[in-house]
């Protein structure tokens, strides 16, 4: 299924020319943003609470406000705080400010697609999420490259949300390289999926090839310079994604080809055990709600339950093998493996 593809001639940053922008907060996306919109030749006030971030921004010469008076002041709010805080800041905070024909834009779909943000009725909701980090988001700016992007319309009052949301995208600079029309429901499904499908997935391969390995007899220095303490997968991984996936194999050797494609697992058990482990992932927990409800719980100690997790992910044997093998590389060498 093809989505489409908005680029800069199908974004025009004169419908913000007589809005306010309020950027909420000046983390990894506000500090960027801003600046962007800025220097696209938008108004910009930042609405941040008293902490180093308000002092950046104040650094940077921007007009600073706390968070409710900015947002009072803008007309088109982007919610650049962390996914986590912005039902409570959003509640007490920005609601208030905001007024009909209002547009609130969010960065990540998270928070829309699972109904924990109390909005009023009469305002516009869209999404603008950079799928990069935010000092990416300013330096391809600068260099007018754009960057992947998704965008989307959760809710037109007005009718002219598309418009305002083309407009922002536009004006951080992302339509250069052409924003893929999507939805909160999407953007945070696939955003999910990869935390709880693929890369648990990835670990436990990791981990598994350790056990093997390890049973056999080798050693744990060349089994985790195998696995990834050299930086091969990373860079396996860069190739994929500049080569395609395929393609990159060309830059292995003949034997390396002929055992990757020969092992491909494509059906029998282990297939259909990850095919049912992913769909019960995204239709069951993810889709359904469940795991949102539940890890945004009000109250929900959520640190609490990382550390946990991490407690127990630690006491495999990989991560003691992990350890050894760093001490003893850094006694050698002075430095050890990238870090
Ligand atoms: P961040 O962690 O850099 O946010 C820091 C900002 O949030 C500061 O201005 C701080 O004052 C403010 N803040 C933190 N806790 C607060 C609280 N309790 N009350 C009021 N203000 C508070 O956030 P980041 O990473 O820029 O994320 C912002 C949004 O952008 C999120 O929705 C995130 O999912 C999305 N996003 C982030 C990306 C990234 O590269 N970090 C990439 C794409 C989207």
């Amino acid at each position: 299924m093809r989505a489409r593809t908005y680029h800069d001639a199908d974004a025009d940053l004169g419908v913000l020319a007589d809005r306010t922008g309020a950027v909420i907060g000046y983390g990894n996306q506000g500090a960027a943003q801003a600046r962007n919109l800025r220097d696209s030749g938008i108004r910009v006030v930042v609405g941040n609470r008293e902490d180093a971030y308000r002092d950046a921004a104040v650094q940077d010469g921007f007009e600073v406000d706390d968070i409710a008076r900015a947002a009072d002041t803008g007309q088109v709010l982007l919610l650049l705080i962390p996914d986590e805080v912005q039902s409570s800041v959003v509640a007490e905070q920005i609601t208030p400010g905001l007024r009909a024909g209002d547009t609130l834009v969010v960065a990540s779909g998270y928070n829309l697609a699972f109904g924990l943000l109390d909005l009023p009725e009469e305002i516009d909701v869209v999404m603008v999420a950079p799928r990069m980090i935010g000092e990416a988001v300013r330096n391809r700016y600068e260099r007018r490259v754009g960057f992947p992007c998704l965008v989307s319309v959760e809710r037109d009052v007005t009718g002219t949300a598309l418009a305002t949301a083309l407009a922002v995208a536009k004006g951080i600079g992302a339509t250069a390289a052409g924003a893929v029309a999507s939805s909160a429901r999407e953007e945070a499904a696939l955003d999910l999926f990869s935390e709880q499908a693929i890369w648990p997935t990835v670990l436990a391969v990791l981990q598994v090839s350790y056990e093997v390995l390890a049973d056999a007899g080798f050693s744990d220095d060349a089994i985790l310079d195998e696995i990834y303490l050299s930086g091969e997968p990373a860079e396996v991984f860069a190739r994929i994604s500049r080569m395609g996936l395929l393609d990159q194999l060309r830059t292995h050797s003949r034997t390396s080809q002929y055992g990757q494609l020969s092992n491909l697992v494509r059906s029998g058990e282990l297939a259909e055990t990850l095919r049912r482990r992913f769909a019960e992932v995204l239709q069951g927990d993810i889709l359904s709600g469940r795991f949102a409800g539940d890890w945004s719980a009000p109250g929900a100690d959520t640190e609490a339950r990382i550390r946990e997790l991490l407690e127990r992910a630690g006491s495999h044997p990989l991560i003691g093998a992990e350890h050894a093998v760093r001490a003893r590389s850094r006694e050698e060498t002075g430095s050890g493996p990238p870090g």
